[in-house]
């Protein structure tokens, strides 16, 4: 069976990351977090003071991109893959919303995004791989034979995140995180080099109304078809 590439893209909160692994999974494929690699750049440049709530000096950041070491080592207990920055585990440290609020900016820098979309390319040269983010249909993998865009209301997606924050302890408003998301949309969709943007191959999924199982079982259905197609 030849195995193909997957690409799945969106916006916040829509649940990519929680369909791309289970499929992953099911499939035999390696799942990999684009967003997680982004968010490892910002942990970096704040844990640095390369930004913090007074200044962002891009200039410096990109100087020191070559100290940025990111890769995914499997958790042995999840039995998915966590990140890690220069030898630190930063899966946990990563998904605050302090990281969230500096993200999209660290995002929109061509020079961290040529960097990145190498990495990510070169984890799936050998197809078999299932990764979500913003621009994997657009710009990593434009050959992608399934591209997934999902999308859900900001008010879902907010009431989603928010539940994931406070369960894993984290103090947050729901208001914040409804910001947080709204603004990350805007800077994602906005930003010069590769916007969030839907592909032209892409199949659009609103999963406002849809529970974890139902979006599974029908992107399940999707890859089945695409890999039937390219055998
Ligand atoms: O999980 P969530 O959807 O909140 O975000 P994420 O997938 O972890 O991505 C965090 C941020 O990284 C996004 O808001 C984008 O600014 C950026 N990102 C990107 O620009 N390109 C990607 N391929 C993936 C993420
Ligand atoms: O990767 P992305 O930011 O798109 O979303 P995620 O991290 O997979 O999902 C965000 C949260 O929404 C998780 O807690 C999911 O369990 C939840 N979710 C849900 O309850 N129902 C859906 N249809 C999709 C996601």
């Amino acid at each position: 069976m030849q195995k193909i590439t997957i690409a799945i893209d969106g916006f916040s909160s829509t649940g990519k990351s929680t369909v791309a692994k289970q499929l992953a999974k099911h499939l035999g494929y390696i799942y990999v977090d684009s967003g997680a690699m982004y968010r490892a750049v910002t942990y970096y440049a704040m844990k640095y003071g390369f930004i913090d709530s007074t200044q962002f000096d891009v200039v410096g950041l990109v100087s020191k991109l070559h100290d940025v070491v990111i890769y995914f080592k499997l958790n042995e207990t999840t039995n998915v893959a966590d990140v890690y920055l220069n030898g630190e585990n930063i899966e946990k440290a990563i998904r605050t919303l302090e990281v969230s609020n500096f993200v999209s900016q660290v995002a929109a820098i061509p020079e961290v995004r040529y960097q990145l979309v190498k990495q990510q390319q070169k984890m799936g040269a050998e197809k078999g791989v299932v990764m979500d983010g913003r621009d994997i249909g657009t710009v990593v993998f434009p050959q992608a034979e399934l591209k997934i865009f999902m999308t859900a209301s900001a008010e879902t997606r907010a009431t989603r995140r928010f539940d994931e924050l406070t369960s894993r302890g984290d103090t947050v408003t729901y208001n914040d995180v409804l910001h947080n998301i709204q603004e990350r949309d805007y800077i994602d969709s906005n930003r010069e080099d590769s916007p969030l943007i839907k592909a032209a191959d892409a199949i659009e999924i609103d999963n406002s109304h849809m529970s974890l199982d139902q979006q599974f079982q029908k992107i399940v259905k999707l890859a089945e078809v695409a890999i039937q197609e390219n055998n």
